[in-house]
């Protein structure tokens, strides 16, 4: 598959599926935030980027189109995308740091932490029109401890992110091929 991931941040998940989604191609990430840690990331290991305004969806759109996208990250992209976005293209993922359905939207982990939960975690899932709600591919749990603050936990869930991301694209990339050698055979 050739991949595009969209960030807004840091970019640690988009640095992780580089490394280590070796079956499909990274060709292309996109940041709505100008001198993000994504971008340098992407400098780092030579993959094209580029700064686009979220309020430029149909830029995003001809930009993505251009690069025959077959699988689109959502890694850290703060903002909801709208329905013609959503509709424009196959598959859209997303990793949100919470075991979904709860606390969706922002401050998630802050959220689990100030809810006294014991375990928290993050997932991975099809994105829909509506927020952080489309079919689950991937979870995983992770437990809270009495000591956790806002950064150890985010490192917490983040290790986790860094496991299940990849193990979706993949689940993905395997039925798509799946689904090719059927049709290849009738
Ligand atoms: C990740 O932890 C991801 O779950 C979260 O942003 C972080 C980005 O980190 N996304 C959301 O909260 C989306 N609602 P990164 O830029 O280092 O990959």
């Amino acid at each position: 598959m050739r991949i595009a991931v969209l960030c807004s941040g840091n970019g640690t998940n988009f640095e992780n599926i580089v490394r280590s989604v070796t079956q499909h191609e990274v060709v292309l990430m996109l940041h709505n935030k100008e001198k993000c840690g994504a971008a340098k990331r992407a400098e780092k290991f030579g993959i094209p980027h580029c700064h686009i305004s979220h309020k430029d969806e149909h830029l995003m759109i001809m930009t993505l189109n251009a690069f025959r996208i077959d699988l689109i990250v959502l890694a850290g992209y703060m903002r909801i995308l709208s329905p013609k976005f959503i509709q424009s293209f196959d598959k859209i993922i997303n990793v949100h740091p919470s075991l979904l359905p709860k606390y969706k939207g922002a401050n998630a982990i802050e959220q689990a932490l100030d809810s006294g939960d014991d375990v928290t975690g993050c997932t991975v899932h099809y994105v829909t029109e509506e927020l952080d709600s489309g079919e689950i591919i991937l979870q995983s749990k992770v437990p809270i401890m009495p000591d956790d603050d806002i950064k150890s936990l985010t490192k917490a869930v983040q290790r986790r992110e860094y496991g299940i991301l990849p193990d979706a694209i993949n689940l993905i990339g395997d039925s798509l091929e799946t689904v090719q050698r059927v049709e290849t055979t009738v």
